[in-house]
């Protein structure tokens, strides 16, 4: 196997999700429950261990791929031909809150397409991975998506943050409610895509996320057989994007629903 190899790629971050996922919950379980958490922006928390754990995971592919670049959450970094892009705690402030729902995301970008993606749900010891053409399996079983047509029995998460304003957001939630479906939000846009690959719910919207929340869990749900759209054009890597991914038996009902197109 050459320095190359993608599957030397995808084994390592199987095991890199894992360990940094062990330092996850020991911090989630150590967290003061009498302390509230430090506040990065209204409804952003930034808690020590994003931090901590991105350092981790950056450390053990940097020893392992010294020419990959990397981008974090947390630090930054560059987006070079061959890039991992890591969301090290998706879903802080659930995190901060004493909330068990939250993932870490690692996917690897090569030339402007994901070919592997990972995503840990930490306190679930759920590990959802993926490497392009050769499936998704969630603890080494395969997953699919659910293969849902009917809206009136859909489940579709609704993620927001505070880089829009809310009316937006609240338009969607209101014609998605108007067709029917059942709206939740989670708070973390990773587990939200990895929900959907596994069939626990059908469809996930947001005007606009970053692309460390969703690349992972992009593939994930492409290689499950569900629809994305094409997160990744016009700058999506750097800028973000609306992202809409379902079963491909919704994606016309949704992208009219959410106003969210299969080309941003
Ligand atoms: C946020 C979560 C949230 C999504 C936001 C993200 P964070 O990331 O994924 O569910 O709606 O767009 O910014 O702050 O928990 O890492
Ligand atoms: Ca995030």
């Amino acid at each position: 196997m050459t320095t190359d190899s993608l599957d030397l790629r995808f084994a390592a971050a199987c095991a890199i999700g894992r360990e940094a996922g062990v330092l996850a919950r020991k911090r989630f379980l150590e967290r003061p429950r009498s302390q509230l958490p430090d506040l990065k922006g209204p409804q952003d928390f930034l808690t020590a261990t994003d931090a901590e754990v991105e350092e981790l995971i950056r450390r053990r592919l940097g020893e392992l791929f010294p020419k990959d670049s990397f981008f974090g959450e947390e630090g930054g970094g560059s987006f070079e031909r061959d890039v991992w892009v890591v969301d090290p705690i998706d879903g802080t402030a659930n995190f901060a809150r004493g909330i068990p729902h939250f993932a870490i995301s690692i996917a690897f970008v090569r030339d402007g397409r994901t070919e592997i993606g990972v995503v840990y749900n930490v306190m679930q010891d759920e590990l959802y991975t993926s490497q392009r053409g050769r499936g998704v399996f969630m603890n080494g079983e395969a997953i699919k998506v659910s293969g849902l047509k009917n809206m009136q029995q859909a489940t579709v998460e609704a993620g927001w943050s505070s880089r829009l304003p809310a009316e937006p957001y609240i338009a969607v939630v209101e014609k998605l409610k108007a067709a029917g479906a059942n709206v939740r939000r989670g708070g973390s846009g990773t587990l939200g895509l990895a929900y959907v690959a596994d069939g626990r719910t059908d469809a996930y919207c947001e005007l606009h996320i970053n692309s460390w929340d969703v690349l992972a869990g992009l593939l994930i749900i492409e290689e499950a057989g569900g629809w994305t759209n094409n997160f990744l054009a016009k700058d999506g890597l750097r800028k973000g994007n609306p992202v809409l991914a379902c079963t491909p038996e919704l994606a016309e009902i949704l992208v009219k629903a959410t106003g969210i197109d299969k080309e941003p």
